[in-house]
């Protein structure tokens, strides 16, 4: 029987000391069909191990309905013929600049502050989804012969909490469902961080991007004996829309690697390839000192300056830290796989059929609620996508400013059916006052909810309300669509789509709605990638062939999207457009696709 064991002075494997030499990939950021190529390539790095963290709202959207758990276990059986050995990270919160840190919105709409506490409740759904799950990891265990040897509890708590009664369950849990290789917990190198998420007798480790030295110090304050392992190296970070790129210098983060090593210690590189934000899962951050002030929305790709980038392939940075590993690996490294092959392009899609919002919404979107105030996303069932609420101004009566307080996170408003501007939270109202009677009708899209920090599971939609003057206005007709309609079967087949040239000549309605076209591929077979942009678009969701390539939005930096290879086919290809603000072309452009870091390697994360 092969075993992992935390010893006193590190790790072992059957006995043996090994250093866990640990890169992040997450397979809900990759296309399965992917995978193989990816694990390669971190197994060419150096790497001798990689971890995975498990998104319980992509697998349990709505209550009792799991979806697809097995997508972990088939990950974990890719990572075993890869020859490498798995960390996994079930949560149930991962942050991961994952919307709602990996929480369903059902949980964090029931429970709102409850949850990551020892609330009965709240540990009853997490009890209920870890039965689900864990038998995908139990199973794969390196005792029973598979590739897993570590599993985290939680995800950086003592960033959230200090409930250590539900950090002491959740581990016992754990173990109850059959978890029996060793059990850890990772933080930030603070003292306050390690003590609200530390949990006695589990092997406890640090997160940080650079000064080894320092962090590991602080670890040992905490945890005198034992492996050092830095759980999450950020090697890279995320983006945000609207704001600057965050690059990191390859030789500063090799240089920051080699710290690590010297120390003695494990490492996973945070992310060793980040892949893709698919289908708006993407998440969101709250800055200032709190963590709770500007809203700041995650890009679509994940690329996060990792060593292998966006589309497979390696960048400068890998080449570097594959030096740096070589001294630690001991062994030759493999050779790298075939660079992905991406499409040659241009390929221009002319969209040539068009259906406006309020058509879509009748075929796809969920039933009609009245109710005196404005239901929450939450409320309606709508994780990832946008409502309709409708509202009357009562009449007669003078012009007066019209807003929405606690709205989130950005409305495209119309009075009369005519445009009448754009609110975000914290905007103020429209730019012209409105008088009475009208119908205004707010289309609020969620861009993705917090997940860091004290607002985390703050819910969407217009939370506060219609505002006129200071007067709310009641009597609130609101109506979800939620993304995943658009995946159903003949779902998107069934809107009642009219041509192109309809949009031009429809006044306001033309500048939104349900954009479909095609475009051609030759050579279909065995493509990496291909890169999608959208000239002259504002933002929205866009498909190839039913598969959701995730948010685009002309407030950057992110401009082009990554599309798998896989979703390809060979001849003619299907691409949908939903435009919430602004529509461009009627076309979109494919091409190779792009280095996704351009630019001086700037600021970097803490
Ligand atoms: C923390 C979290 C990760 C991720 C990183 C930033 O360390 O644990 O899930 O959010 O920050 O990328």
């Amino acid at each position: 029987m092969t075993d992992f064991t935390v010893a006193d002075d590190g790790f072992r494997f059957d006995g043996k000391p090994v250093r866990l030499l640990s890169g992040a990939l997450h397979y809900f950021r990759v296309h399965e069909e992917q995978w193989g190529h990816r694990l390669a390539m971190l197994a060419a790095m150096g790497l001798n191990c990689v971890e995975t963290y498990v998104p319980w709202n992509l697998h349990e959207p709505r209550e009792g309905e799991v979806r697809d758990v097995g997508a972990l276990g088939r990950f974990l059986d890719a990572v075993e013929r890869a020859g490498l050995w798995a960390i996994v990270r079930p949560g149930p919160y991962i942050c991961a600049e994952w919307e709602n840190g990996g929480l369903p919105v059902w949980v964090t709409g029931r429970f709102g502050r409850r949850v990551r506490t020892r609330d009965a409740e709240y540990r009853a759904v997490v009890e209920r989804w870890f039965r689900e799950l864990l038998p995908q990891v139990v199973a794969r265990q390196v005792e029973r012969g598979g590739p897993v040897i570590l599993v985290q509890a939680e995800n950086e708590y003592g960033s959230f909490g200090s409930d250590a009664v539900y950090l002491e369950w959740l581990a016992g849990l754990l173990r109850e469902c059959g978890v029996s290789v060793p059990l850890f917990t990772s933080d930030g190198p603070e003292d306050h961080m390690l003590t609200g998420g530390s949990v006695p007798g589990l092997l406890a480790t640090a997160n940080f991007g650079s000064g080894a030295r320092e962090g590991f110090e602080v670890l040992r304050r905490h945890q005198p004996e034992g492996p050092l392992m830095c759980m999450e190296f950020w090697c890279g970070w995320f983006d945000h829309w609207g704001a600057e790129p965050v690059l990191r210098d390859a030789e500063e983060a090799a240089g920051a690697l080699r710290e690590i090593l010297e120390c003695g210690a494990s490492v996973n590189l945070y992310m060793a390839h980040g892949g893709t934000n698919f289908a708006g899962w993407a998440g969101a951050n709250r800055g200032g000192p709190l963590q709770d002030g500007e809203f700041q929305p995650t890009v679509t790709s994940y690329d996060y300056d990792a060593p292998v980038d966006e589309y497979g392939r390696p960048t400068a940075k890998f080449h570097l830290f594959r030096k740096v590993l070589q001294e630690y690996a001991r062994r030759p490294l493999p050779a790298l796989p075939p660079e992905p092959r991406g499409l040659a392009g241009p390929v221009r899609a002319e969209l040539t059929g068009w259906a406006g919002l309020g058509d879509v919404l009748e075929v796809l979107g969920g039933p009609e609620t009245e109710s005196g105030v404005p239901p929450t996303f939450e409320e309606l069932g709508v994780d990832r996508g946008l409502v309709r609420y409708r509202v009357a101004v009562p009449g007669p009566r003078q012009a007066y400013p019209l807003g929405a307080s606690g709205l989130r996170d950005r409305a495209v408003v119309s009075v009369d059916g005519v445009r009448a501007g754009v609110l975000a939270e914290g905007s103020g109202p429209l730019p012209e006052p409105v008088a009475g009677p009208a119908e205004v009708e707010l289309w609020v899209e969620s861009l993705g909810r917090v997940n860091y920090g004290p607002r985390l599971g703050e819910p969407k939609g217009v939370t506060g309300g219609v505002l006129h003057e200071r007067q709310y206005l009641h009597g609130v007709r609101a109506r979800g669509l939620r993304l995943d309609a658009f995946e159903v079967p003949g779902a998107v087949a069934a809107v009642p789509f009219g041509p192109v040239v309809a949009a031009a000549g429809a006044g306001d309605a033309g500048r939104t709605g349900l954009f479909r076209g095609e475009f051609t591929v030759e050579g279909a077979a065995g493509l990496g990638h291909a890169g999608l942009e959208l000239p002259g678009w504002t933002r929205g969701f866009v498909w190839v062939n039913g598969f959701c390539l995730g948010r685009y939005w002309s407030a950057g930096p992110q401009r082009i999207l990554y599309v798998p290879g896989p979703v390809l086919r060979e001849g003619v290809n299907e691409v949908w457009v939903l435009e919430l603000e602004d529509a461009g072309g009627p076309w979109v452009e494919l091409g190779p696709g792009a280095p996704v870091r351009t630019g001086t390697p700037g600021v970097v994360q803490p």
